[in-house]
């Protein structure tokens, strides 16, 4: 028999449920929609399903989070995926935000949401963000499942936040260690003892 991940010795406990995400999904899809009607409406356009909305789903973290939200957005919109690295192998700090992919070329013009799964130095969203801009979008929103507020080297705005977090090491929900933990449905806080010291 598999041992189930609730039975891990280094899961200590879980900071978020299914249950919470679940919730606050629907409520940030919302918020979402209700922005989208506002951009679309100034443009003179009150569709929903004009094709120039695009969500950028920062890889790997950000995939299950933006998997459970899309489906949640009642609108036409595409998907263009980058892939930033910051916490390279089994570090549990940011060094520094490096692009692994392009970014897509098409944003002029275009509503742009841009989603990670947690915020915590502000270096990925920086530098996604200042990269785009560049493509002149009609709009540019920030969303990230999780915020760690107390660690900001960079002062980034986003425009949805799932979850306020304490300066923790999470996992779970898209978020790994050492590319582990990704698929655990909730985000849970790792045993002190199996992350080596900061
Ligand atoms: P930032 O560039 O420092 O804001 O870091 C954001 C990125 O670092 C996220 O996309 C995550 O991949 C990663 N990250 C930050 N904190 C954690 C954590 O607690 N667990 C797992 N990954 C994290
Ligand atoms: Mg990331």
């Amino acid at each position: 028999m598999l041992l189930p991940y609730a039975m891990f010795p280094e899961i200590e406990r879980t900071l978020v449920t299914k249950e919470q995400i679940a919730t606050r999904i629907k409520e940030m899809a919302n918020e979402i929609v209700r922005d989208l009607e506002e951009d679309l409406a100034k443009d003179g356009d009150s569709r929903l399903d004009e094709d120039r909305v695009i969500i950028i789903p920062i890889m790997t973290g950000a995939m299950i989070f933006v998997a459970d939200l899309i489906r949640q957005l009642p609108v036409k919109l595409s998907l263009g995926l980058t892939s930033v690295r910051s916490y390279p192998g089994a570090s549990i700090s940011s060094k520094g935000a490096h692009l692994e992919s392009d970014l897509p070329d098409n944003l002029e013009g275009k509503h742009v949401i841009v989603l990670d799964d947690i915020l915590d130095s502000g270096q990925t969203l920086a530098l996604v963000k200042a990269i785009i801009l560049k493509q002149k979008p009609a709009s540019l929103r920030l969303g990230v499942m999780l915020d760690k507020q107390t660690t900001r080297t960079i002062d980034v705005k986003v425009d949805y936040t799932g979850f306020e977090i304490p300066d923790e090491f999470v996992v779970g929900y898209g978020l790994d260690y050492d590319g582990y933990y990704r698929n655990h449905p909730e985000i849970v806080i790792l045993n002190q003892d199996a992350i080596p010291k900061r």
